[in-house]
């Protein structure tokens, strides 16, 4: 089967229901005869109306963040079985901002990808240095103890169903976005640690995304590099137009 392109909407804490309901409903029939699979990611509270909207569309609707435990006294929590029971198909997991502003380790979003794998989920798990890390040398050495921390335990068969973003932190809503040449060369970096980890098979289906001020005018040249299987897209995937143009270039 050949390999798709994913584009991935990450629209962050933003969007009510009838903004989101408004969205799929303008962005379907612009992207009817794309190539790639089109993932969007709501906020919890828009997820059934963007479920409901995107029925009989092309339109994949995923969760940004999932606890790791069924049930339990987890105030303010959403579990998988939750999303899944929702339909729910996917769950970015370990997005910088959830490791940099909410103090999430490699060992909790290792429990959640492990979890999110269990209840059907496909998880997307973001990985990323600081512009501080990359000054110091350090991008591989941050990528690697991510990436190996975050799918400790995780079989061969599970790890066809995970997503990887690589989302350099630096460039994460600040309009700098990686070259091209910089973000092939991480990705290539982050497909033979997936060869390490787990085998050629693994290495050659597990789509790599990249993610950080993905835009309608560098989306190509992006997608043209030999390792870049799609993009996670945070600010330019809240305007239904911009994120069509995205899509259909990708
Ligand atoms: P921006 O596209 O706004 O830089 O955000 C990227 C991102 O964090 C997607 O998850």
């Amino acid at each position: 089967m050949e390999k798709k392109n994913i584009v991935a909407g990450n629209w962050k804490m933003n969007k009510t229901q009838k903004d989101a309901e408004e969205f799929i409903k303008n962005l379907a029939p612009l992207i009817k005869s794309c190539r790639s699979s089109v993932y969007i990611a709501p906020s919890f509270t828009a997820l059934s109306q963007s479920l409901d909207a995107a029925k009989e569309t092309n339109i994949i609707i995923g969760a940004q963040n999932m606890h790791d435990e069924t049930d339990g006294a987890f105030t303010g929590e959403i579990s998988g079985i939750m999303l899944k029971t929702l339909g729910v198909e996917f769950v970015i997991l370990g997005h910088s901002e959830r490791r940099h502003i909410f103090n999430e380790d490699n060992s909790f979003i290792n429990r959640k990808v492990i979890r999110a794998l269990k209840d059907g989920l496909e998880p997307i798990l973001c990985i990323g240095e600081t512009q501080k890390e990359r000054s110091e040398n350090k991008t591989e050495e941050v990528l690697e103890e991510q990436f190996c921390a975050s799918l400790k335990g995780i079989s061969k068969e599970d790890a066809q169903n995970i997503i990887v973003a690589y989302e350099p932190v630096w460039a994460i809503g600040t309009g700098k976005t990686a070259t091209s040449e910089i973000a092939e060369h991480v990705h290539l970096f982050i497909r033979k640690l997936i060869l390490k980890h787990f085998d050629k098979e693994i290495a050659k289906n597990m789509h790599i995304l990249y993610g950080g001020s993905v835009k309608p005018n560098n989306v190509e040249e992006l997608m043209q590099q030999e390792n870049i299987d799609g993009v996670l897209v945070g600010g330019a995937s809240l305007d239904y137009k911009i994120f069509a143009e995205i899509v259909n270039k990708a």
